[in-house]
Formats: C-alpha cells, structure tokens, sequence
C-alpha cells in the first residue's frame, strides 16, 4: 500500500498552463459527469471528434453488457489521427523514429498521410482487402507498424497486432481465431545492433488449412527470407506503384477498430475487440488529460506497438490529438542504461511513459546516469503495466523527475482502451506507488465481490467500474458467452452486473485507490499478461510431463516471476534436471515465445489437492514465496505432499 505521509504536490509552474490546473477543477469534470453522465460524454465527443455524420443518440445500455456509444455518427479514424491535422500541422513531426542502431527519421504528418494512403491502397487493389476483414500485423517498431494500423483504419479493415516476441504457434492461434487472410510482417529488425527475424516466423505459422492468402513483408533488416511464390509480396517494390490518395471509408461508430489478444484464464487467449468511435475518443482525451502535451512537445512511449499501450499511446492517442510521438525499436539498457536519458536530451521529450520493470532494471544499471544528459525538458514522467513498488517510484520521481515532475501512474487494461485511474500531472497531488483516482467520466470503486457494497478504508475489493464507458471493451472475438462472463459474472452493484478489472484494489484514508495486483490466475511478468493456465497448456505439451501447475512469485525487477511445479510421468525422477527444464523450456518458447519462459521450475512427486482434485495454488504460491503454510492442509487429499513439495523447493 502506499505511504500515505508522503505526499507530492503538483508543480506550480506546471499546474498554471495545464489542461486540469487543481482539484476543484478535477472534482467538477467529475461531479458534471456523475450527474449528466451523457451530456459529460456527448459534449466531449462533439467537441474531440471530427465526424462525418454528427451521431444522434450518446450511449445505448439496454443491451448491456453489450452497449453502444455514438450511434449514427460516421467517421474515419486514419482521418481523426491524420487528415484533420493537415490544415495546421502538415510539417509538423507526427513520428519521430529512432532506431536500434541510432538511425533517425522524421515523418510529418504530411508524410504520414501519404504513407498510410499508399498503403492503404496497396491493401485495398493487390490484397483486396475490404472493410471488416482481419489483418494480422505481426512487426518491429519501425513506422511501417504505424502506418499499417493507420491503413487498415482507413479502408475500414480490422487489425490483430500479435507482438513480435510471439511464437509461430502463439502467432498461428491468432491468425486462426480471427480467421485473418492477410499477414503484414517485416524480414525482421534489429536488437542490440544484431539482426533478428520475424517473416520465418510467420512462414511457420502458416500451413496447408491457414486462412491466410497473402502475407505482405516490409525490408527493414534486409536478411534473406524464403519466398512463397504468389502469396508473400514485398512492400518496397508494391508501394512504389501507389497513389497517395485513398478516400477515408466512412465507418459507423461502432464498427470494430482493432482486435488484441490477452490473457485471461483459461488457456485460450481473448481477442478483445475495440470499436471506432468510443475508443478513439478516449485515447485522445486521456492523452491530452494524463500526459499535458502541448502543441509544440515531443512524446516518448517505450511500450511495444505489440501491446494495448503502443496501440493507444504511442500511434492512436498521440496522433489522434496532433502530438508527436517517438518510435523506438531498440532495447532501453543498450548500449548502456543511459540510451533513455541519452534519446531525451537528443530529442527534448518532454513526457515519458514506460513500465515499472523497465524503470528497476535503469535504476539498477544505472543509478546516476540521468545526471550524466541534459533531461531538463521532461515535465511528466509515467508508469504503466503493473503495480509500482515505492524504491524504484522514488528514484524515477527524484533522478529521473528532478523532483520537479509529476509521476502519472496510469492504472489500465486493453480492455478498458484507455487509462482510468491515474493521476493528473496539474492538478493530483501524488503519493508513491499509487495510482490515485479515477479519471474525470470514469465511475471506477471498489467493491466487495460478495456484497457489491464499497469497501471501507483499508478493506482490500474488487477494482470495478460500475457504469460502462466509451473505450470499454466491445465483446471478445467470436465468443459473446466468453465476454460476459469474463467481466460482468462476478460483481454485482445493487443487483446490476458491474465491469470488473479481475484486480484487487485498496482505497486509502483520502479515497485514493492503490491497485493490489490480479485476483485471478493471471501473472504479470515485465508488464505482459501471462495466463497460468496458457503457460501450463504449452508446459503439458511436452511428452514427459504429467502434471503441472504454474504460479506467480515476487521477482526483484520483473515484478512476478513464473514459478512452475511439474509431476514428470517417468516416476524414476530426473536423469538430468538441467536437461529437463531446458527441454520444457523450449517447449514453452515454441508455443508460446521467450516471455512466458518459467523462472522457476521444480519437480514434484505431487501437487496438493483437494479430494475432489482441484490444486491447492493458494499453497502453491505460498511454498514459492518460502512463505508459512497458514491454511489447513488436513483435508487435502495427501497432506504430506506439502512438506515434500517443501523439502523439494528448499533443496
Ligand atoms: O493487473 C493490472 C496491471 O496490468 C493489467 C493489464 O494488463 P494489460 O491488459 O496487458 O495492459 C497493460 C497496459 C495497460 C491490469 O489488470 N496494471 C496495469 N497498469 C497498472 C497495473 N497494475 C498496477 N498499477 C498500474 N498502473
């Protein structure tokens, strides 16, 4: 929980030219909501979003969970991030690249233009691809990953980003699920100035029963690929034919935008599907609240495009409010951990947003070295992805912040689209590790699951948000039982099904909310989502395994780790243990990737159960964290196990 003694003021200076300059400013947008919540939202989306037909109704719950937000309004999102901003910023910079090896470019939002327009038309005349088909962009963070969503936007199809550190198998059940016919993907990138690849990749995912018909490759690392004759296309040599003019299509308010698998709890990942208008609204809004950026600031994301954070703000919300946005494709800590601060003075950022694990492992490597660059012009600093610890908060707000800037710390899914409980850097005074209050529109609190009532100060609940919002999650790909009951089945305010986050949250004594971390079997290893049960789906794939069961332990920098405890089939033991976890391991990158690579692995003679089979992970988490066992063990179905599992972690 956080230190609530601890109390950090906004910037005086800062707070005069912000958006939200104080609290009664804050508490106002609020209170406006909370009592004509859709005058609150339709004035915001009228005034935000250039429509191309002005909607006639805000928001529609009859059918909730399955509500509508704008209905009859027409836009286009490539135009609302794009075309909007050529009158006053055609030779502004919307992106500015860097890549691994320290190669720069600017493209302009005049650029961008044309480069999303050529590439639209390429999807559109050699790929055919038509509004509401499915496009998988599986990339690097080069601006083509940019310009690939955009285009999609523009001709109305729907993107599936699969993050590039995914499988050929992980890759091919998304492809599959979303029944994609086309694949954007590049040779491969560079990482630490070495070439890796990603088309053998995608050639892997691909076989004889594959929706896929055409997979279009951009040349960034220039590596020799295979070629499949009449279904892979270069980029280079296709765009060069192209017009850059391509009519925006005219999309309703809520047709699909994007589709993003993660993880929940069972094995199979969730497409989560986000519409048009609602989303857009919301990544603009949140930008220009959350971030304060100002016309003539330089904004840097260090997430992955891979990722609902480099969706909403490294291209949707940046550019859909005219900001510039930094693209970055190499690794934070290379050549040293001084490449971030290196890149602010270089490129004067004045706001940085990247996750907690990212901000221990700098702080680890290197302690001093913002003080070695010029980072007088950053101004907000923000964290995302998993819960802050109070060290690594302290050193990012006093080396990195100078003590000067606030620390936004965005609490968030990629099913929420977009923010909602941060800070605002003008007006919240901050506390370490706390991710404040619920953004101005947003009805979150935490409730007590079983009786839907708010918790009391200092109660652990259920993180909620008890009205539906426009950047709220639309249903899950092809399974609308899955949506219901992953979100609305276990909370219930005055007998009305609430959306829940699946986190735990606590307020404190100022009704500041600090999220607790899952309270499902969801791990959060470096800000990514691993289901346990998806890691123990692939973990069971290999031959020798009979059991296993996978769970979080506290990691120094990674924030959890995966700790797995494996019954092998061969009761003889292990011949090799190195040999062993090496296999499963390889086992786990081939279905999954090397992000979901286990920790720790120990095997056991059992797991504990109860009579009826069901693993104890309560005690499972326990043993990893060399905790004591508090529960009574009496009715599992073999206590003794407990010592062994015990005996065996300890050795
Ligand atoms: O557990 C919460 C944690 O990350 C989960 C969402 O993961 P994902 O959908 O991959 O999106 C990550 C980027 C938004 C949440 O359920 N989480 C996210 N932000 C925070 C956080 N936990 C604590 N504090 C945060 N600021």
């Amino acid at each position: 929980m956080s230190n609530t003694k601890e109390v950090f003021k906004p910037n005086k200076k800062f707070a005069q030219n912000a958006r939200i300059k104080n609290m009664c400013e804050y508490q106002a947008l609020q209170d406006f909501a909370t009592e004509d919540y859709e005058g609150f939202w339709g004035g915001y989306a009228k005034e935000k979003i250039d429509w191309i037909e002005p909607f006639t109704n805000v928001m529609d719950e009859s059918n909730f969970p399955f509500v509508k937000w704008f209905e009859g309004g027409k836009l286009n999102v490539s135009a609302q991030c794009i075309d909007r901003h050529l009158d006053k910023r055609k030779n502004k910079a919307a992106i500015i690249f860097e890549g691994d090896r320290g190669d720069k470019q600017v493209i302009t939002y005049l650029e961008l233009y044309y480069n999303v327009n050529k590439f639209a038309n390429l999807l559109k005349e050699d790929f055919g691809v038509k509004k509401g088909d499915r496009v998988v962009i599986y990339m690097p963070m080069i601006p083509e990953a940019a310009y690939a969503m955009l285009a999609c936007a523009r001709i109305g199809a729907i993107h599936s980003i699969v993050f590039g550190g995914f499988s050929a198998e992980a890759l091919k059940d998304r492809i599959e699920d979303a029944d994609a016919k086309i694949v954007i993907t590049a040779d491969g990138a560079f990482r630490k100035e070495k070439p890796y690849m990603l088309k053998p990749v995608v050639d892997a995912a691909i076989d004889e029963k594959s929706p896929v018909e055409k997979v279009l490759v951009i040349e960034r690392n220039n590596e020799d690929v295979e070629w499949v004759a009449g279904r892979d296309y270069s980029y280079n040599e296709l765009i060069k034919e192209k017009s850059a003019k391509c009519e925006a299509e005219v999309m309703d308010a809520e047709d699909p935008l994007f589709l993003l698998y993660t993880s929940g709890s069972t094995g199979k990942p969730k497409g989560v599907q986000h519409n048009q208008a609602g989303y857009i609204l919301w990544a603009q809004m949140t930008m220009e609240w959350v971030f304060d950026v100002k016309e003539n600031d330089t904004y840097w994301c260090t997430a992955d495009v891979g990722w609902i954070t480099g969706h909403t703000y490294i291209v949707y919300g940046p550019l859909a409010m005219g900001a510039t946005t930094v693209m970055f494709e190499g690794v934070i800590t290379y050549p040293d951990a001084g490449r971030p601060w290196k890149m602010v003075e270089e490129h004067r950022i004045n706001q940085f947003y990247t996750a907690p694990t990212a901000i221990r492992v700098l702080h680890k490597m290197g302690e001093h070295e913002p003080a070695n660059y010029d980072i007088s012009s950053l101004k907000v600093l923000g964290t995302v992805g998993e819960p802050i610890d109070p060290p690594a908060w302290k050193w990012y707000y006093e080396e990195v912040g100078a003590s000067k800037c606030a620390i936004v710390d965005t609490y968030w899914q990629t099913e929420t689209g977009g923010h909602i409980v941060s800070p605002l850097p003008g007006a919240t005074p901050i506390k370490p590790a706390c991710a404040t209050l619920s953004l101005p529109g947003i009805m979150g609190e935490i409730l007590d699951p079983q009786t839907g009532e708010r918790v009391e100060v200092g109660e652990k609940g259920y993180m909620c948000v008890t009205k539906p919002w426009p950047s709220m999650i639309r249903g899950v790909w092809g399974d609308e039982e899955r949506f219901v009951k992953s979100y609305f089945g276990d909370v219930k305010k005055d007998g009305k099904a609430v959306y829940f986050t699946g986190d735990g949250a606590v307020y404190d004594e100022d009704g500041y909310i600090t999220i607790t971390g899952r309270t499902d079997d969801v791990i959060n290893v470096s800000g990514h989502r691993m289901g346990t049960a998806e890691v123990e789906a692939s973990i069971k794939k290999h031959p020798n395994v009979a059991e296993v069961a996978v769970v979080a332990k506290p990691h120094a920098i990674k924030g959890e780790g995966i700790f797995a405890y494996i019954v092998l089939k061969s009761d003889d033991g292990v011949a090799d243990e190195v040999e062993e976890v090496k296999a499963i391991n390889e086992v786990i990158k081939k279905e999954i990737g090397n992000i979901a690579i286990c920790d720790d692995m120990v095997f056991v003679s059992g797991l504990p159960k109860t009579r009826s089979g069901k693993i104890m992970r309560r005690i499972l988490r326990a043993i990893a964290k060399n905790e004591e066992i508090t529960q009574d063990i009496s009715t599992l179905e073999d206590p003794s196990i407990v010592k062994k599992i015990q005996n065996m972690v300890r050795k």
